[in-house]
């Protein structure tokens, strides 16, 4: 982080991995553990990071203490995305020369994404989601302003420090054992999303979550992302109805359907579920998957209304000119 001991970062909690475990707390534990001092700003958990409350907080930091502002573009455990442009806007306005760092863990290969068009300092990225690799690679991208702090930087670093990586670099190689076979798996994948086209990619994600959300409104369920411009492309989180158990229900679709459904976490554990559309998937496995909550919703007694799989069919085929899979 872009400070030494005692410095600064400022995250926003809106997510289930805020404190409580939402992957914002994650953030907020590596910092802590690293001696900085966090500030989280308080937030809803069924949308994006607030840019006018970071703008006002920022305002108030005459002294600049806040070294850096942490956001996640895609909140894995809520559904809800945050506009990165218009956080970096906020701190601009704001006059601030505070670092911008954004967890692209779930939207990377799966959501549009600028790192240096939206200016942001410090991109973290695993493989293990719209990269479609198992988990094992981290990525980073870094902004001169960012590199230029780190070197200043009195924080404890060996393993993690961005100099011998970057040193490495020059000449193809790792200063440490490299994963390999993790790095044949992107290169794969990458090839995958790039004869797929990025656009393309991008545009499959939206059509499949919206098809996602058209068959959880026909069965009367409630989405949890609260503001339709925050809809993730990758994973829809859905409400389950008072008096019942999301955790109950996702042990039926798994024990009758052999389908794994993302758990809700922290407050939310028990009260949604989540309905995954990113990585190599087409309509069909969309449909096959809509057809395994529906049939489940049944199967659990859980008030609903039938025709979720139908609307999202409808919405589908009409669409169907938009290619959605990646052909060879
Ligand atoms: C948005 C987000 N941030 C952070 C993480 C945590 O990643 P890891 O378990 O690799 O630290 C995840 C989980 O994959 C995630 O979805």
């Amino acid at each position: 982080m872009g400070g030494g001991a005692g410095q600064h970062p400022v995250g926003r909690r809106s997510g289930s991995y805020g404190r409580d475990r939402a992957f914002r707390g994650h953030v907020e534990k590596m910092a802590t553990e690293l001696g900085l001092r966090v500030e989280f700003l308080p937030g809803d958990w069924r949308r994006g990071a607030d840019a006018s409350a970071i703008n006002s907080r920022l305002k108030s930091d005459a002294e600049h203490e806040i070294k850096a502002v942490c956001i996640v573009h895609n909140e894995t455990a809520t559904g809800a995305t945050t506009d990165v442009k218009g956080v970096r806007e906020a701190i601009d306005q704001a006059g601030h020369p505070a670092l911008l760092m954004v967890d692209t863990i779930s939207s990377l290969g799966s959501v549009d994404y600028r790192h240096d068009e939206w200016g942001v300092d410090v991109t973290v990225a695993g493989s293990q989601k719209g990269l479609m690799l198992p988990p094992g690679l981290s990525f980073n991208a870094i902004s001169a302003k960012a590199l230029a702090a780190a070197e200043h930087a009195n924080l404890r670093r060996s393993y993690w420090d961005w100099r011998p990586m970057i040193a490495s670099n020059a000449t193809g190689y790792f200063p440490y054992t490299p994963a390999t076979n993790l790095l044949y798996g992107l290169h794969e994948a990458l090839e995958m999303l790039f004869q797929e086209g990025l656009d393309t990619v991008f545009a499959r994600h939206q059509r499949h979550g919206e098809a996602t959300r058209r068959a959880v409104r026909a069965w009367g369920l409630e989405i949890l992302c609260a503001d339709p411009d925050e809809y993730s492309p990758a994973l829809t989180a859905v409400i389950m109805p008072e008096g019942h158990s999301a955790d109950a229900f996702r042990k039926i679709v798994l024990e009758h359907f052999n389908m794994s459904l993302g758990q809700g976490l922290s407050k939310l554990k028990d009260k949604v579920f989540r309905i995954g559309h990113l990585g190599d998937i087409n309509d069909l496995s969309v449909c096959g998957t809509l057809a395994g909550v529906e049939m489940s919703l049944e199967l659990a007694g859980v008030p609903h209304k039938k025709g979720g799989v139908q609307a999202a069919m409808e919405y589908l085929a009409q669409k169907a000119e938009v290619r959605s899979i990646a052909v060879k």
